[in-house]
């Protein structure tokens, strides 16, 4: 009775006809890149996929170059490990976390979770104070040390601290207001875009088909038209 559903999220991708707005998703990738990227990695994107968001080649090697996270290499005679700048070819590289829990990886969260926007958007503005009357009805449900109460997350204490707490921790340079509510909704929309990078092509076809299921259908009937015309 505590735990609570997504608040809605209206995304330009949502719904059969829903397309990405890059500006949008470019905005969601730089709260990725700089709150998110140092706990979570995105393992199944490549550097260079962030080209489908509007970023050019050069724009994109620099941002695989000095990404903070390299590479793991192996030497091949020695066996021993070492690191290497990312290239835009490399994917997001693993992370390692010292911390409580473990961050999942995020590139299918958006999948992975039930309606996975709307609920990243609504964990992520959803940080409170444990309720009074939960710990009136369940006196040893106190919130553990090293976790956090989130009505939105399954079972109520999230491992993660708060990570978007202030206005303007990310500057957005497309004018757009950085509040707290506004970056989440800006990562979750990148997050939709990496689960599901094909989105908007398979809605395109999905109008296609259906624009030609119309036209064949009329020309079905017109073709029954004709075959039947003089019969009685
Ligand atoms: C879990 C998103 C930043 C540490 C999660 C989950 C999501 C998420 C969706 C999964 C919840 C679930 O399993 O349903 C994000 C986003 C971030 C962000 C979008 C940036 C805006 C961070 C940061 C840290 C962190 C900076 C580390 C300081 C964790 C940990 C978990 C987690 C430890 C596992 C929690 C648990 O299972 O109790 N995060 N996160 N996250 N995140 Fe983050």
């Amino acid at each position: 009775e505590f735990h609570k559903h997504p608040k809605e999220l209206d995304l330009a991708s949502n719904g059969p006809l829903g397309k990405f707005d890059n500006a949008q998703l470019q905005r969601g990738f730089l709260v990725y890149e700089k709150v998110c990227a140092s706990c979570h990695s995105l393992n199944l994107v490549s550097f260079r996929d962030l080209q489908q968001l509007g970023y050019n080649e050069a724009e994109v090697k620099k941002i695989a170059k000095d990404w903070p996270i390299k590479q793991p290499v192996q030497d091949p005679k020695a066996g021993t490990w070492g690191e290497r700048d990312n290239l835009a070819s490399d994917r997001f590289p693993k992370v390692y976390y010292p911390g409580t829990g473990s961050p999942p990886d995020l590139s299918l969260i958006a999948k992975a979770r039930h309606d996975g926007a709307a609920y990243v958007h609504s964990l992520l503005t959803g940080y409170q104070n444990q309720p009074a009357e939960l710990l009136k009805k369940f006196p040893t449900a106190k919130t553990p040390d090293g976790s956090y109460y989130n009505p939105y997350f399954a079972n109520l204490n999230i491992a993660m601290p708060p990570p978007l707490t202030s206005e303007n921790q990310v500057t957005y340079s497309d004018g757009t207001r950085a509040t707290v509510d506004q970056m989440a909704k800006d990562v979750s929309a990148f997050l939709v875009w990496t689960a599901e990078p094909t989105l908007q092509t398979r809605h395109r076809a999905g109008v296609a088909v259906v624009l030609f299921l119309l036209f064949a259908t009329a020309l079905a009937y017109g073709a029954y038209l004709t075959v039947w015309r003089g019969v009685k």
